[in-house]
């Protein structure tokens, strides 16, 4: 069991640093929650933007299509999902036929074999563990992925930033609070103020801004900054999500629950464009399509053909999809190369 598993590396070694128990709880190979089941959609734990329905999809495939003419249409245009879970934004991307893909390759890259078992798979919809490594052209999707790589805690002792460990008393894990962080925090370390340190998903853009010759990296996600989150409880920014249900404390359940933070963006590589979800898809032209499909639906309900009833959900996903309280809210950044695509 990955309890036990955590627990005689933690008497063996020593406290584990936070990133260290988090990759353990998400991807441990056996017993992580991503590696046994855990997924996103409406009979998985949690809804994202493209398992809400196919608008968000066909909306991303208007921007792969505006970064591939913005490039002078390149033939071997490359598109990249990181994090790519079952295929849903892929199948709906495909599904909208985007001009740039007609001689060029998507990618799903998904850690979780179990997910990538379950991705559809054609000549244009590739499946791998890993992102390519070698240079292309072309462009990276990141939904909802970054909030989900292993990041660390510091805690503010009044002076400075120490970090916060994962140790076992009474075999129960339980915090430990280690020496002096090395991290250049520049928030100030009030007594018990909290940050999350997301290394993990800076060096995760700069190798991904390093790969592309020409082209654009996506990332959309909940978002916040270090001095925001320093002065939130950390239950209101670190979260645990299982069947729709927010679930226990982080240190409990080990692999049984998803574990969250939301990104702190001062802490990503400079460059990007930023806007919400809901201004970028009102860029992509969502209020258009939703009107269409209004006048799709009343010319052929009587019918109540599933034409009919795919356009009358767009003003239903569109709803979501823009719901200022909730996806609409979420942080877009864009970083373009060169940056005046
Ligand atoms: C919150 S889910 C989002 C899934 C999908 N993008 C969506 O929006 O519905 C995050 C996904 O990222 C995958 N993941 C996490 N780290 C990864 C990595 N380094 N490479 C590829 N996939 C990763 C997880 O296994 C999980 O399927």
């Amino acid at each position: 069991m990955l309890a036990d598993h955590l627990k005689n590396r933690i008497s063996e070694n020593g406290p584990l640093s936070f990133s260290e128990f988090v990759e353990s709880c998400l991807y441990d190979s056996n017993d992580g929650f991503y590696t046994k089941e855990g997924k996103a959609g409406r009979r998985g734990d949690f809804l994202t933007s493209p398992e809400v329905g196919p608008l968000f999809g066909f909306l991303l495939a208007n921007w792969l299509d505006e970064i591939w003419k913005n490039l002078n249409k390149p033939e071997n245009f490359q598109v990249i999902e990181v994090g790519a879970g079952s295929g849903t934004l892929a199948r709906a991307i495909i599904d909208a036929k985007p001009k740039c893909l007609e001689n060029g390759i998507y990618t799903m890259v998904e850690i979780s074999q179990k997910l990538r078992e379950a991705q559809p798979i054609s000549d244009k919809l590739i499946s791998s563990p890993k992102i390519p490594e070698h240079p292309f052209v072309g462009a990276v999707i990141a939904n909802e992925l970054l909030d989900n790589l292993p990041f660390d805690l510091l805690e503010g002792d009044g002076e400075c930033w120490k970090e916060v460990h994962v140790g076992l008393a009474d075999d129960e894990f339980v915090e430990i609070l280690m020496g002096e962080s090395e991290e250049k925090v520049k928030v100030s370390p009030l007594k018990g103020s909290r940050v999350p340190i997301q290394s993990q998903a800076n060096e995760w853009v700069g190798s991904i801004l390093e790969n592309i010759t020409k082209g654009s990296l996506l990332v959309i996600d909940y978002g916040s900054t270090t001095q925001e989150m320093s002065q939130r409880d950390q239950d209101s920014w670190l979260r645990t999500f299982r069947k729709h249900s927010r679930g226990e404390k982080p240190l409990n359940d080990v692999g049984n629950q998803d574990i969250t933070v939301e990104v702190a963006i001062d802490q990503l590589p400079e460059g990007a464009f930023v806007s919400t979800q809901e201004d970028f898809l009102k860029n992509q032209g969502i209020d258009d399509l939703v009107e269409e499909g209004r006048q799709t639906w009343k010319e052929f309900s009587s019918v109540g053909d599933l034409k009919a009833v795919k356009a009358r959900s767009r003003a239903t996903e569109a709803e979501a999809l823009l719901d200022p309280m909730g996806l609409g809210a979420f942080f877009v950044l864009e970083w373009h190369i060169p940056s005046s695509i």
